[in-house]
C-alpha cells in the first residue's frame, strides 16, 4: 500500500509512526505534516484544502489510500470529491462522506441526529437572524450557566459557556449579528449546561460495523487544575479510571450502537473515526459532541496503546469487515503532556531552536507545532511536541511524561505539570 496522511500535529505524528509499523505499508506520505513525521515517511507540501492538487499527487504516486487526520478536509468532502470520479474513486479514503461529516460540521445538524435516534445529549434550541428575537426571549428564560455553540466549524473556539444572562445576550447577538465566528455563528445552537467529568471515546467503522478502540481524557484548559483559557489540548490519558465496564456498557448500549445503528439506516456512508466527547453525570453518559476524525492530543495516548496493525483496521474498514476484527491493546497506561509555546492560546512567536528531543529515552515524542530549518528543530505552531510515556501505572506514566517534558528547551517553552490530576 502506498499510503498519504493528511495533516501536521501529534495526532498526524502519531498515526504515521503507528502506520510505517505496518508490513503492508510500502511507502507513506505525510501533507504538510512536520518535522517528526518526516522520520516516518516522505513530507510532501500540499494544501489540504486543494483537493485537484492532492488527486494529482495521488495519481502521480500511484496512492491507494488517503488517511484524513483532521477535520477540514473531511467537512469540506474530500471522500465524495475521491469516491465520485472516475480517476480516482479505486483510492480508499478513511474518513466519512460530507453528509456524514456533518456530525462534526453542524452542531445542530449533531443534535438532529442524536434527537432521532434517541441518544443522550443536553436539551437545545437553535436560531439564526431570521428568529434572533425568539432566541433572545429564549435566553431571558434560560438556567445558567447557558452553554452557546456556533453551528459550524471555529477551530474549536465556538463553544461559549455564558455565567449571566447578559452576557449570554451579549455574546448571542456578537455570534449571530456580527458574525463574531463568521459564517459558522450565522446559526447558534443554545443548550443545557451539563455538570459532570468528560472523556472521548473513539469507533472506528465502516458504516454498519465498527470497532471499540482505548478510550482517554484531554485536558483542554491552559492552566494548571483545568483554569484559563482553551487550548486545543494540554496533554491527555488512557485509560480513563473512572470509564468502568459498567459505565461502558452504557456508552456502547445508549450511544454508540444507536450511533452506528442511525448512520446505517439513514444511508450515511461513513468509512473512518467518530470522536465522542462525553460527559458523565450521575453515572450516566450524556454526548457533548461528535467529531469525524480522531482527537488530538488524545491519539498521542491511543496509538501507542493499540496492538492491531493499523493498516489491516483500514483495509477492513474499507471492505465493511470490521465485524471480523478484534480489537487487541495494552493494559498499560498512557500519559502525554504537551510543550506549547509561550503566549499560546493568545499570540505567539515561531521559530525558536528546539533542544534535548535526542535525550529523551524513556517517552515517545511526537512533533506537533516543528519544521526544521537549516538542519535544526524549530517551534512551529502552539502546541509544539507531546511527550507520551507508557507505564505500568497511571502515576507512573504521569510522572516520566512531566519529567521529560522538563528536560526539553525552547524559548518560552510552557506545559501543564498536573496531567491526570484528578486521579493521583
Ligand atoms: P466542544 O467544542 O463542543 O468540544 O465544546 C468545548 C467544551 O465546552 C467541551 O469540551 C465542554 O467542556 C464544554 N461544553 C460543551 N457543551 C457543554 C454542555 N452542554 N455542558 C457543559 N459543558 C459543555
Ligand atoms: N482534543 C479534542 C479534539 O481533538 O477536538
Amino acid at each position: 500500500m502506498k499510503i498519504l496522511l493528511l495533516g501536521s500535529g501529534g495526532r498526524e505524528h502519531a498515526i504515521a509512526f503507528k502506520l510505517q509499523q505496518s508490513t503492508l505499508c510500502k511507502a507513506l506520505y505525510i501533507a504538510p505534516g512536520n518535522a517528526g513525521t518526516k522520520e516516518c515517511g516522505t513530507n510532501v507540501d500540499l494544501n489540504l484544502k486543494d483537493f485537484d492538487a492532492i488527486k494529482e499527487f495521488c495519481l502521480t504516486q500511484n496512492i491507494n489510500m488517503i488517511v484524513v487526520g483532521p477535520e477540514e478536509p473531511l467537512v469540506l468532502g474530500i471522500f465524495n470529491y475521491f469516491a465520485y470520479d472516475e480517476a480516482t474513486k479505486h483510492i480508499i479514503v478513511i474518513g466519512p462522506s460530507k453528509e456524514g461529516a456533518q456530525l462534526e460540521g453542524s452542531k445542530a445538524y449533531s443534535k438532529h441526529f442524536m434527537q432521532r435516534h434517541k441518544i443522550p445529549t443536553a436539551n437545545y434550541a437553535e436560531f439564526t437572524a431570521e428568529n434572533f428575537a425568539d432566541g433572545i426571549a429564549y435566553l431571558q428564560n434560560h438556567a445558567l450557566p447557558i452553554v452557546l455553540k456556533a453551528d459550524g466549524l471555529a477551530a474549536g473556539k465556538g463553544v461559549v459557556i455564558c455565567k449571566s444572562i447578559n452576557e449570554a445576550v451579549e455574546e448571542f447577538t456578537q455570534m449571530i449579528q456580527s458574525q463574531k465566528f463568521g459564517s459558522a455563528s450565522a446559526k447558534v445552537v443554545v443548550e443545557q449546561f451539563l455538570d459532570g467529568i468528560e472523556m472521548s471515546v473513539f469507533v472506528l467503522t465502516d458504516g454498519k460495523n465498527y470497532v471499540l478502540l482505548p478510550n482517554a481524557k484531554d485536558y483542554k484548559r491552559i492552566g494548571e487544575g483545568d483554569t484559563g483559557l482553551n487550548t486545543g489540548g494540554m496533554g491527555a490519558i488512557s485509560p480513563v479510571p473512572f470509564a468502568d465496564e459498567g459505565f461502558m456498557q452504557k456508552v456502547i448500549a445508549r450511544i454508540i450502537e444507536p450511533t452506528i445503528h442511525g448512520l446505517h439506516t439513514e444511508n450515511i456512508v461513513y468509512k473512518g473515526f467518530v470522536f465522542i466527547g462525553l460527559i458523565k453525570v450521575n453515572n450516566e453518559p450524556y454526548v457533548i459532541e461528535y467529531n469525524c476524525r480522531m482527537g488530538d492530543p488524545e491519539t498521542e495516548v491511543v496509538m501507542p496503546r493499540l496492538d492491531n496493525d493499523l493498516v489491516e483496521l483500514f483495509l477492513h474498514t474499507h471492505k465493511n469487515t470490521l465485524h471480523l476484527v478484534n480489537i487487541q491493546h495494552s493494559l498499560k497506561h498512557a500519559c502525554t503532556t504537551v510543550c506549547v509555546s509561550g503566549g499560546y492560546p493568545g499570540a505567539y512567536e515561531n521559530g525558536f531552536s528546539i533542544s534535548n528531543i535526542d535525550k529523551i529515552k524513556d517517552s515517545k515524542v511526537y512533533h506537533a507545532g516543528t519544521k526544521e530549518s537549516s538542519n535544526q528543530i524549530v517551534t512551529n505552531g502552539g502546541r509544539v511536541l507531546a511527550i507520551t510515556t507508557l507505564a505500568e501505572t497511571l502515576q507512573d506514566a504521569v510522572a516520566t511524561s512531566k519529567k521529560n517534558a522538563s528536560v526539553i528547551e525552547y524559548q518560552g517553552k510552557y506545559f501543564r505539570n498536573d496531567i491526570g490530576f484528578e486521579f493521583q
